[in-house]
């Protein structure tokens, strides 16, 4: 048996600005900590502080290097400054050098499945550079026969985030490294990289400069609609789906309800947890916690509602934190962007997701 997740306290090294005022912040690891957080190129880490009274937790992915990790015990995110984005206005503005931020160990599977892959691709948006820039320079880095082609969609040159960083690499594997910046706000010389990442200009790339046939794997992070797009327009071309990787960003449903609503949600999943049809045991740390729920509610938000001190994120489907093992009972989920099927063959749900189908559940959180 293995145990739940949990926060470690991680010092904040540095905190270096970006651009459109986001900013990277690089956190240290301590001895103890270190194979704890030893990690996959295209991870995430999962955040959280207490702002303005409220349990914020955020995940961001790992934008360094696992030689970083090895040689300066540091951990970098990137964080772009969303609108209305409780996290990362906060930590884009309040956070500095000195500071302590509660981190969970790396997790998350935008991450490569073939390790001998000549030719990676990755299609970004935005902030969703972050994780695709690990996996460009670690392909870099540690593959000396691999190359990498980037599309990367922004709005204009000066809110490219990571230019710098791209700057370097380029010019350190000119050969190996290639870089294709589509701008939607800024003139371009050439018509392709005029524009947004859609089905159109990943068609257009396809017929150009990205023959499907050079394609080993493809990694694709932005926003959802470009997701889509972008996926869809490589498969209809003929790149084979197990060779392709997404990742989404999502902000959790509950921070979208005002603070009233908010309550009105915990108070009710609470008179759920003591008297609800469904008996729900949840096992976690190796101990069984008895509970009660209705069908209509979800696990998570009434495990929480009782108290207990579950892993969780995003509450959208998508980083996969509240896995758990069914070991009774059925459930259904609403979302799964995340669990692939040998995981659901095996019992695994969102816990976030699932709401029960059968009047007994027991969920295990210690079946990682
Ligand atoms: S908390 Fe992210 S998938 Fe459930």
């Amino acid at each position: 048996m293995s145990t739940a997740p949990r926060f470690h306290d991680l010092t904040i090294a540095r905190v270096n600005p970006e651009a459109a005022g986001a900013v990277a912040i690089a956190l240290q690891i301590p001895e103890p900590l270190r194979e704890r957080f030893a990690f996959q190129p295209g991870q995430f880490l999962t955040l959280r502080a207490q702002i303005n009274g409220q349990d914020v937790r955020r995940s961001y992915s790992i934008c360094s290097t696992r030689s970083r990790l090895e040689n300066r015990h540091e951990l970098e995110v990137g964080i772009r400054p969303m609108e209305g984005g409780v996290f990362s206005n906060w930590a884009s503005t309040a956070l500095k050098a000195g500071d302590t931020l509660a981190v969970m160990p790396p997790d998350g599977r935008f991450v490569s499945k073939k390790p001998r892959a000549l030719h990676r691709v990755g299609f970004a948006a935005g902030s969703g550079i972050t994780p695709i820039l690990s996996i460009l320079t670690s392909t870099l880095e540690d593959q000396p026969e691999s190359k990498f082609t980037l599309v990367y969609g922004n709005r204009r040159m000066d809110s490219v985030m990571f230019n710098e960083a791209l700057q370097d690499l380029k010019d350190r594997y000119p050969s190996r490294l290639t870089l294709i910046h589509v701008l939607s706000r800024q003139a371009q010389e050439v018509d392709l990289l005029q524009g947004r990442i859609d089905g159109d200009k990943v068609r257009a790339l396809i017929d150009t400069l990205l023959p499907v046939g050079s394609m080993d794997e493809v990694f694709i992070c932005g926003p959802e609609p470009m997701i889509e797009a972008t996926e869809a327009a490589l498969l209809e071309a003929g790149v084979r789906p197990d060779r392709v990787h997404t990742e989404r960003f999502t902000s959790p449903t509950l921070e979208a309800l005002t603070p009233a609503q908010r309550l009105a949600a915990t108070e009710s999943h609470k008179v759920s947890a003591l008297k609800g049809s469904v008996a729900l045991t949840v096992v976690l740390d190796g101990k069984p916690h008895e509970l009660r729920m209705n069908r209509e509610d979800r696990v998570l938000d009434v495990a929480l509602a009782a108290g207990l001190d579950l892993p969780y994120s995003c509450r959208g489907g998508v980083c996969c934190t509240c896995r758990a093992k069914l070991m009774q009972g059925s459930v259904l989920m609403d979302k799964n962007f995340t669990l692939e099927p040998w995981e659901t063959e095996q019992g695994f749900v969102l816990s976030c997701q699932a709401r029960p189908t059968s009047d007994q559940v027991v969920v295990s959180y210690d079946e990682r």
